[in-house]
């Protein structure tokens, strides 16, 4: 077949599929190892392993224990971490998400002890640390529960200055209360944290891909839904909207999230602001990889680049996933194989 005009040769798009060398040459995308982000979850305790049942290979993890999975995935060379704290103690003012001594400062200290130069980046939320489990502060009502938006922003802003106290390297605000992106810059700012930047969980969507890191991380919400705070499922140009005040409100990269269901948004996100662009493949998009592979129903090491390597067409510069070791390791063999096999 020839579809060039008359007169012309025949086009031909195979010619740079014939062999492996060629189309890695010719690859528009590519995967690397310092675009991973690996979350963890830390809880109190000393050799504490707690698997997540839905997340098969994650753990909620002890200081100790994080140490030791951190090294890991820097050894593997994840360059950096995103961190979710479980508390001992919960109650209405989320008071563990901001104590001095809370479990994500000491995970936070210990770990920029042990692995200096590992980016050690902070959720910031409270979920975690309410009774209730939601993002904000509720009052209740005759009309049953609100989460109030500004009474939040204070806690949040001092959850946000007590990690950069500890040492940590970002902090990743994922409540979507309004205007928290600016009180926590200012908060910062005031406590002497200038250069501490701010990973914004932008478009972050009310999704049902959060399932499995709900027990993973203890915060589902007692009552109601998240859906008074999160974006819904149906909405572009208002992720656009939240992308837009967020970086007007000082964030320095912005969050797509869930990943996979949101390539849409991803594009557009990346494509109107050119900022560093992070997507999220979440707890959801994780299991139902792992489910699928362990029935050998799909290929997990191949399904789960390919995943992420249509998050990096789609536009996003950052890769957060619980698969990064795995990735890191595959992403070397994939290297080392080619070396050794062009040596022999
Ligand atoms: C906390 C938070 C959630 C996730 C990241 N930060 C859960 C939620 O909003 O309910 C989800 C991560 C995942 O599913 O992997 N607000």
């Amino acid at each position: 077949m020839n579809f060039a005009p008359a007169g012309f040769p025949a086009v031909r798009l195979r010619r740079l599929r014939q062999s492996a060398p060629l189309r890695r040459l010719v690859a528009e995308t590519r995967l690397s190892v310092e675009q991973l982000v690996l979350p963890l979850f830390v809880r109190p305790g000393r050799k504490v392993r707690r698997p997540v049942g839905a997340m098969p290979g994650v753990c909620q993890l002890s200081p100790d224990e994080l140490v030791t999975e951190a090294r890991r995935a820097f050894e593997a060379g994840v360059p950096a971490v995103l961190l979710f704290g479980i508390p001992d103690h919960k109650d209405a003012r989320a008071s563990g998400a901001y104590a001095r001594r809370g479990i994500v400062q000491q995970a936070v200290r210990l770990l920029k002890r042990e692995l200096p130069d590992l980016l050690v980046i902070t959720d910031v939320c409270l979920c975690e640390y309410m009774s209730h489990g939601h993002c904000g502060v509720v009052r209740a009502d005759r009309h049953g529960a609100r989460i109030l938006n500004d009474p939040t922003l204070e806690l949040l802003a001092r959850t946000a200055v007590s990690h950069a106290e500890a040492g940590a390297d970002l902090v990743a605000p994922s409540d979507m209360m309004d205007g928290r992106v600016a009180a926590i810059r200012a908060a910062l700012d005031r406590a002497g944290f200038t250069e501490t930047p701010i990973m914004a969980y932008a478009a972050k969507f009310a999704s049902a891909f959060y399932g499995p890191f709900r027990e993973a991380a203890e915060s589902a919400p007692r009552f109601g839904d998240r859906r008074s705070y999160q974006m819904a499922p149906s909405n572009a140009a208002e992720a656009l909207r939240e992308v837009a005040l967020d970086l007007a409100e000082g964030a320095d990269i912005v969050m797509v999230k869930p990943a996979l269901a949101y390539l849409d948004i991803l594009y557009r996100v990346k494509t109107q602001f050119g900022y560093p662009t992070a997507a999220y493949a979440v707890s959801g998009e994780y299991a139902m990889i792992k489910a699928a592979a362990a029935n050998g129903w799909l290929d997990e090491r191949s399904v789960t680049l390919e995943s992420l390597l249509a998050l990096r067409r789609a536009g996003a510069d950052i890769l957060i996933t619980y698969a990064a070791v795995d990735v890191a390791r595959w992403l070397g063999e994939e290297t080392g194989g080619r070396l050794s096999s062009a040596r022999s």
